[in-house]
């Protein structure tokens, strides 16, 4: 079975005392759930103190991005080497990184090695613009993605892999994908892996959705087969929203273990 992953992404969002109590209120209300997973992904300068508040509780980590380079002479960047004793995943690949900061699918595939080489678990992001989906190019354009980052990983690597399917048009819009249309395109990453890898790698594969993810959406997307969990965004800086969605994700789970 596969542990839904319920991941806040913060973005460039809040401040010192900020940070503290949005973790603090999460970790009151979902700070003992086992049967999802439950990430937190703030900005570099608050992981390591959230690290710290966090003992203790169920509630993981993450990075938002890292370099490609574990040390060295590259000002500015931070190394997935050094978030590795606080964080358990970064995420690679946001469409942001890609169209804001120029990450092209190999710069993304660097970044993604950088992760795994850490012992850290890549969440890599994947999704087609608006113009690619008008194009009828989705398929082609998350399949190239996960082509570059993904091919010549080796199965124990896949294994502590995370595919979020982010369609960039449907992120921070407030219009989400459909469910029917998350489905469709988390069946052809599944259908990647299960030819590339083999049915038991695809099996294991998590597979979240990401984009305007909300409490009262969430329940759709977490109804579908081939959705393991959500990356959340704005939803995921109100405390009582993002507790909704982790609620919805241990619902999953709990249908899932008794095979409904
Ligand atoms: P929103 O939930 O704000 O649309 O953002 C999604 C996202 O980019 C998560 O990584």
């Amino acid at each position: 079975m596969r542990r839904p992953l319920i991941a806040g992404n913060w973005k460039m969002h809040t401040t010192y005392e900020q940070a503290l109590e949005l973790a603090s209120a999460i970790q009151a209300r979902c700070g003992m759930v086992k049967y999802a997973e439950v990430v937190l992904v703030p900005p570099f300068p608050w992981i390591v103190p959230l690290s710290r508040h966090l003992d203790g509780s169920s509630i993981l980590l993450g990075a938002q991005t890292c370099s490609a380079f574990d040390e060295g002479a590259y000002t500015g960047e931070v190394s997935a080497k050094m978030v590795a004793p606080f964080c358990r995943y970064v995420i690679v690949g946001h469409s942001e990184r890609r169209r804001l900061f120029g990450e092209t699918d190999a710069v993304v595939a660097a970044k993604l090695r950088a992760v795994l080489r850490n012992g850290l678990r890549p969440i890599l992001c994947v999704g087609e613009t608006f113009e690619e989906r008008e194009s009828g190019a989705t398929r082609e354009t998350v399949e190239r993605q996960i082509t570059v980052a993904c091919n010549d990983l080796e199965r124990e690597q896949v294994a502590r892999l995370v595919i979020a399917y982010e369609p960039v048009w449907a992120i921070g819009t407030g219009r989400p994908a459909t469910p029917v249309d998350a489905e469709l395109v988390a069946s052809w990453i599944r259908a990647w892996f299960r030819e590339r890898f083999g049915p038991e790698i695809s099996e294991g594969l998590r597979i979240l959705y990401g984009g305007s993810v909300t409490a009262s959406n969430v329940v759709d997307f977490l109804a579908l087969a081939d959705i393991d969990g959500a990356l959340v965004g704005g939803a995921s800086l109100d405390a009582r929203e993002f507790c909704s969605i982790v609620e919805a994700g241990v619902g999953r789970a709990h249908r899932l273990a008794v095979g409904g």
